[in-house]
């Protein structure tokens, strides 16, 4: 059996309301309910046109900069590293339109991201431990190499945001000597999209090819942390 901490209370909907055997539930995380509600709810708009995407970035940043001011996640088990994949990454939720998800990255010192579009609007921000991030001037051919253009430490707390343009790059690293978990929102279903990725490996000096990241859910044997079942009408 996996440990639940002490489990969030507050929040406006009751775990009695729970269908389905989401961790979420059992943990009785009301609070991540809450929050995937109203979030999900933004991100519809969003994706149906009934919002801009600025407005969507804007509102997201300001709920989510609120709720992980409180929430950390009560089940240990979205919490383990990968020494074995390039990071951990576990999905908490994603909606049946695959227009919005919710993803744990889980970095263990000296692991990092690749160089990588998101094509659909990201928000992210560190809960605990020091992440680094550098962005990137890509040229719009995808013919010479992505150009860093900033370097900066993620402040636990602090809530990125990034539009869907396709050449708006970067990259995330551990930073610290211990294990660092960071929260991620996305337009769309992030791990099954296929997406870019500088890869500087490939012959004559590197070049972008497509991608999906992909979650740790199947590896770990970990169901998405919050069913859309458990998601309140
Ligand atoms: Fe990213």
């Amino acid at each position: 059996m996996f440990a639940c901490i002490e489990p969030f209370v507050s929040g406006s909907f009751s775990t009695d309301e729970f269908v389905d055997d989401s961790p979420a539930a059992i943990c009785g995380d009301a609070q991540f309910v809450a929050f995937a509600k109203r979030c999900n709810d933004i991100a519809i708009r969003g994706a149906d046109g009934r919002l801009a995407e600025s407005h969507v970035l804007e509102a997201i940043q300001t709920i989510t900069e609120a709720f992980v001011s409180e929430w950390r996640i009560p089940d240990s088990r979205y919490l383990a590293c990968r020494p074995d994949a390039p990071y951990a990454s576990y999905l908490l939720f994603v909606n049946d339109q695959a227009s919005f998800s919710i993803v744990l990255d889980v970095f263990m010192p000296g692991q990092a991201a690749v160089i990588h579009n998101h094509k659909c609007w990201c928000a992210f921000t560190c809960l605990d431990g020091l992440e680094r991030e550098r962005l990137y001037d890509v040229a719009p051919d995808l013919l010479s190499p992505p150009a860093q253009t900033e370097e900066r430490i993620c402040p636990v707390g602090q809530v990125r945001v990034l539009g869907s343009d396709r050449f708006l790059f970067h990259q995330v690293e551990c930073a610290s000597d211990a294990p660092t978990v960071s929260l991620h929102l996305y337009g769309a279903d992030i791990g099954r999209i296929q997406r870019d990725m500088w890869d500087a490996q490939a012959g004559n000096g590197g070049r972008y090819v497509h991608f999906s990241s992909a979650y740790s859910n199947e590896a770990a044997g970990l169901p998405t942390y919050l069913a859309v079942s458990d998601l309140p009408e």
